[in-house]
């Protein structure tokens, strides 16, 4: 058997752009040819011309690609820009009136800002900054509900040369401790509260927990009032962000710094060790941000754009906070969760913002996909032109129920596939250029140089699994993970000789030309000298029509190596324990069988409610693998939003 991941699942379904969408689109296929030609010919000239052509500079760049200490690439380093500036004041000149933000609350409250009040709300915050002592490098821990304050926060941040770093408001004050730790934070912005589902979700009170026990290195922490809860401040540390903007002026000049200048850090959980702190620069960070909102979800003047991933994730950066600003663009902001008052939600707030171009994730589909067509039927999302996902590979099933019942077979679907360390797509679709198949989130972007290579460096061709990397460095990616240089290097570019930047995800390509990803390298199970990508194994187990989820994991086995153990959610009532329950355990392993061949039957079958995932819809998948080797579960569990359903799992079927 090969030492190669060997990849099993078919799908064969090719969907063209329509002649329709082709006429529109930003990128024509001879615009597109063109730009692979230009990236291959002359690497540095094709991000050069468009860093001078995207982004509003202070000071010209002369330098392209700084590659003289690798793997510590810089961009257009002796350049001067604002991610702000660009992000608001030059559009003022054309589109002051025109919405920036449409926000809606978690009670369906709604709310405009235009420009040109996106403009004043970020200078009076950025003016109230630098009076409560922030300056250019100062670290400010973001920790806010999904509100436009927190987009304000961001911009301010950038517009003083702040580096911002967010903490997902479902963190715990633990979580949220150790990384104003690790960043040395001299600030947090928070809100007293947020709402989600009908819920408040206290923010101030993790806060001030976080802050008892250590964050020494906090002076401030600016309290924002979103709900009506009572919010205590401490004398001398904290500020009521009212307080502090009133009398604020609503002008404030850019402070330009350097391209490499960290925009923002945002910290990322390896399989090991603590969370790592991906840091990012302003230029080459903003420039793919730009244009992938330009080539990938083809954004217009005329668009309204809605992705629904929080601020807390490098998504809500890339495609709320910065991207969609930097063109100009109409976006939607949505507090609240998918199913209250209903599963309805979402497309709902499609209807009444006449959302164009939709952005999520697989777990939402596939959730949203459980209560049927009859929700979004009862809605109109004509407005609706494109659909992208992100997080993880959108099995075959999920896909086609998006394309067909949200986007009435006509919306192409963007499946796009990148990391917190890369910053903006890599590898995703061109609309009105690219052929899609469910699944596959296709070919990489012009000037990303992606391939799939062996373990010894070796690149695969079509069929072979093997390691995804990148080969030339790109604008957008990590610079470092703060405070630690070695780790940087050890994660991302060791595996190769420092060579490549390795992705951490195995992939294989398919006879197009299409890279198909199979999940992280850690995910991936070696079962009697087959290794199997788990992600596979689970899209088999979805595409049953009683599963609407499925997780799998590998458990160390005598002979085998590993064998798969499988966590499933089902869209009927679990059977009760006997016959009934093991038939269905004994179907479901035929039907992997039938799917993807004897060698991927899941040994063991588990049953939940729901999976065990992060408030941010991670599945938590070192809760699986204890729950598969039958240990006591002694790590951190409190980011996971149901506890309960551990305990549903660890129960063998009788
Ligand atoms: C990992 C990155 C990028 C923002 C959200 C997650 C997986 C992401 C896809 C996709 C298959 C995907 C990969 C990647 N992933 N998008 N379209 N198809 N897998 O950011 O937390 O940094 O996770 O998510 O495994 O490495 P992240």
């Amino acid at each position: 058997m090969s030492n190669n991941i060997e990849s099993i699942l078919q799908e064969n379904r090719v969907f063209k752009p329509s002649e329709s969408f082709k006429k529109q689109a930003n990128l024509s296929e001879s615009d597109y040819q063109a730009l692979i030609t230009k990236a291959e010919n002359d690497y540095e000239g094709f991000w050069c011309d468009l860093a001078k052509e995207k982004l509003t500079w202070s000071k010209p760049f002369t330098e392209g690609l700084d590659d003289s200490n690798p793997p510590f690439y810089k961009w257009f380093s002796d350049g001067e820009l604002n991610a702000s500036y660009n992000c608001i004041d030059r559009h003022l000149t054309d589109k002051e009136d025109k919405l920036a933000i449409i926000f809606e609350a978690d009670d369906g409250a709604v709310e405009h800002y235009t420009y040109k009040d996106l403009h004043d709300e970020v200078c009076r915050l950025a003016n109230a900054l630098t009076a409560q002592g922030i300056t250019k490098g100062d670290r400010v821990v973001i920790y806010m509900p999904m509100i436009p304050q927190a987009v304000f926060a961001m911009q301010a941040c950038a517009r003083i040369g702040a580096i911002h770093s967010i903490v997902f408001g479902g963190f715990s004050a633990e979580a949220l401790r150790d990384r104003i730790e690790d960043a040395s934070a001299k600030m947090v912005i928070t809100a007293n509260a947020g709402r989600r589902g009908g819920k408040s979700v206290p923010l101030k009170a993790a806060v001030d927990e976080a802050l008892e026990k250590g964050g020494d290195s906090v002076r401030k922490v600016l309290v924002y009032k979103h709900t009506d809860d009572a919010v205590k401040l401490k004398e001398g540390r904290d500020v009521s962000w009212h307080d502090a903007i009133a009398g604020m002026s609503n002008y404030h000049d850019a402070v330009m710094v350097n391209a490499e200048h960290p925009l923002f850090l945002l910290y990322t959980s390896g399989s090991t060790g603590k969370p790592k702190g991906i840091q990012h620069s302003t230029g080459g960070y903003l420039l793919n941000a730009h244009i992938t909102n330009e080539w990938v979800f083809d954004l217009k003047d005329s668009d309204v754009f809605w992705c629904t991933a929080d601020i807390g994730w490098i998504t809500g950066h890339t495609y709320v906070a910065y991207g969609p600003l930097s063109l100009g663009m109409t976006m939607v902001m949505f507090e609240g969760v998918p199913t209250y008052p209903d599963a309805g939600r979402f497309w709902q707030v499609c209807q009444d913002h006449g959302v164009t171009v939709f952005y999520t994730a697989p777990t939402a589909i596939r959730a949203l996909m459980k209560f049927g067509n009859n929700l979004p039927e009862q809605y109109d999302l004509s407005k609706l032109r494109l659909l992208g996902t992100v997080g993880e590979p959108i099995n075959p099933e999920a896909w086609m129920w998006y394309h067909q019942v949200i986007g009435r077979g006509e919306c192409p679907i963007m499946d796009t596939w990148w990391q917190t360390e890369t910053g903006a797509h890599m590898i995703a679709p061109i609309p009105g250029v690219t052929d899609l198949k469910p699944g596959s989130c296709t070919k990489p972007l012009p000037g990303i140089d992606a391939h799939i290579v062996d373990e010894n460096g070796v690149e695969l061709t079509h069929g072979e699994g093997g390691y995804l990397v990148i080969r030339k460095p790109w604008p957008s990616m990590v610079r470092t993970i703060w405070n630690d240089d070695a780790r940087f290097v050890e994660t991302y570019f060791a595996m190769f000789n420092n060579k490549y930047y390795v992705v951490g995800d195995s992939a294989h390509l398919d006879l197009d030309g299409n890279f198909w990803i199979m999940g992280r390298i850690d995910d991936v199970l070696n079962v009697s000298g087959h290794r199997l990508g788990t992600m596979e194994i689970e899209s088999a187990l979805v595409s049953h029509e009683w599963v609407s989820e499925a997780a799998v994991v590998g458990k160390p086995h005598d002979i085998k190596g590993e064998s798969i153990f499988a966590f499933v959610v089902l869209n009927i009532e679990i059977p009760d324990e006997g016959s009934e329950r093991m038939e269905l355990v004994q179907a479901l392993r035929n039907h992997v069988a039938k799917e993807i061949g004897p060698i991927a039957k899941p040994d063991d079958i588990r049953f939940g409610s729901n999976l065990p995932k992060t408030r941010s819809g991670k599945i938590m998948r070192r809760l699986l693998r204890s729950i598969a080797k039958g240990e006591e579960i002694t790590s951190d569990i409190s980011t996971l939003e149901d506890p309960s359903i551990l305990d549903q799992f660890m129960q063998p079927n009788k």
